[in-house]
């Protein structure tokens, strides 16, 4: 199999970053440099990510990030192979400030571009940190999304389930602004729960137990919500409960998928499943997982923290995948705000 090189670029969200990843299906790949800078300090004010803002701070960073990509891992941009950036989904001015800036990186090198589906970043990061072969059963959760999907290949994924109002990680965030915590929420909740009390609140479980594996985290919000209203709440026992509550909801709808997995792909020893995305950073989230994946069998795969929440390693990643089976996009590729996975275009050629 051949090594790629390629320079990936990722602006979707609150992250500028780039990073240049060598290496070929089914990975692990090799990061030669990866890249970070997180807007927080921008955004902290608002008590959440303010679109436009981002988008400025996008053009203001990008340049230089992409230089320091480049000579982190020692090579000019003619030295890569092509050019991968998230295409969407994402808060749309920064998605085009990466995508157009990909475009003309690619334009001047004569190099090919790749338009990256941000989700399938996230989905294919266990490829790039540990080679976790097809077909594998991912639970990607997000500030901005909650799914469990099987992963068959390069856009090729089955939703099983999905979240039919708030992503897991946005429930994080507000919780956290109910309790007066400084954007983003998650480790902070985290944090506190550590030192609360997880059985003090009795909150809602929703969805436990329904049919399917699609989750809802809104009346967990509200239930927290009224609790705050209500009464002088306990930050870090509140933090616990609802953390508690999150993870029995996460933990019932992948112990769904994972019968739903097993149905569709019979017969493997021990299917591997995937935790990505910001959310998986939580170290009780990831602990929960893994001993219900050793409950029933699978093997739990999580990519390293710094490849969970928005990087361009992944990104770059995710155009190996496509340029190895010569998936490229034209100079016109469409940034896109909405880009759920179970449209990303399957491959033309067998993969
Ligand atoms: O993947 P990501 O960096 O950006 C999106 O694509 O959304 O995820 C960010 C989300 C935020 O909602 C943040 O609060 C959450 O991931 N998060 C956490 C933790 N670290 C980040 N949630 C719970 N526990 C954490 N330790
Ligand atoms: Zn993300």
């Amino acid at each position: 199999m051949r090594a790629w090189t390629v320079l990936g670029i990722e602006t979707s969200c609150d992250e500028t970053a780039a990073a240049v990843v060598r290496g070929g299906p089914p990975g692990p790949g090799e990061i030669l440099s990866d890249v970070i800078f997180s807007q927080l300090e921008e955004h902290r004010p608002y008590g959440g990510v303010v679109p436009e803002i981002a988008a400025r701070a996008h053009v203001e960073m990008l340049d230089g990030i992409v230089a320091r990509a480049l000579s982190e891992a020692g090579l000019t941009l003619a030295e890569v192979d092509a050019v991968a950036a998230t295409a969407g989904p994402g808060l749309i001015g920064g998605v085009m400030v990466g995508l157009v800036s990909a475009k003309a990186l690619a334009l001047a090198a004569g190099k090919p571009l790749i338009a990256v589906n941000h989700l399938e970043g996230h989905g294919f990061s266990a490829r790039l940190s540990d080679g976790v072969a097809f077909p594998y059963l991912l639970l990607l959760v997000s500030g901005g999304h909650c799914q469990l999907l099987a992963v068959e290949g390069v856009g090729r994924f089955r939703l099983y389930g999905t979240t039919i109002d708030d992503a897991a990680g946005e429930a994080f965030d507000k919780t956290a602004k109910l309790l007066g915590l400084p954007y983003p929420g998650g480790p902070r909740i985290e944090a506190l729960a550590g030192t609360g009390n997880p059985g003090r609140y009795g909150l809602p479980r929703p969805m436990l137990g329904r049919e399917g594996a699609d989750f809802s985290f809104s009346g967990l919000k509200t239930a927290v919500r009224h609790l705050t209203l209500e009464q002088q709440v306990d930050a870090p026992d509140l933090a616990a409960s609802f953390q508690a509550a999150v993870i029995d909801c996460l933990a019932d709808r992948a112990g769904a998928a994972m019968a739903m997995f097993r149905r569709d792909f019979p017969g493997r020893e021990s299917p591997a499943v995937v935790l990505a995305g910001g959310v998986a950073a939580n170290g009780a989230i990831r602990a929960a997982l893994g001993a219900l994946a050793a409950q029933e069998g699978f093997a739990l795969s999580i990519p390293p923290v710094r490849l969970c929440t928005d990087n361009g390693a992944m990104i770059a990643w995710a155009g190996i995948e496509r340029a190895a089976l010569g998936l490229f996009d034209p100079l016109d590729a469409p940034a896109r705000a909405r880009w759920p996975l179970v449209t990303v275009h399957p491959p033309s050629r067998a993969g």
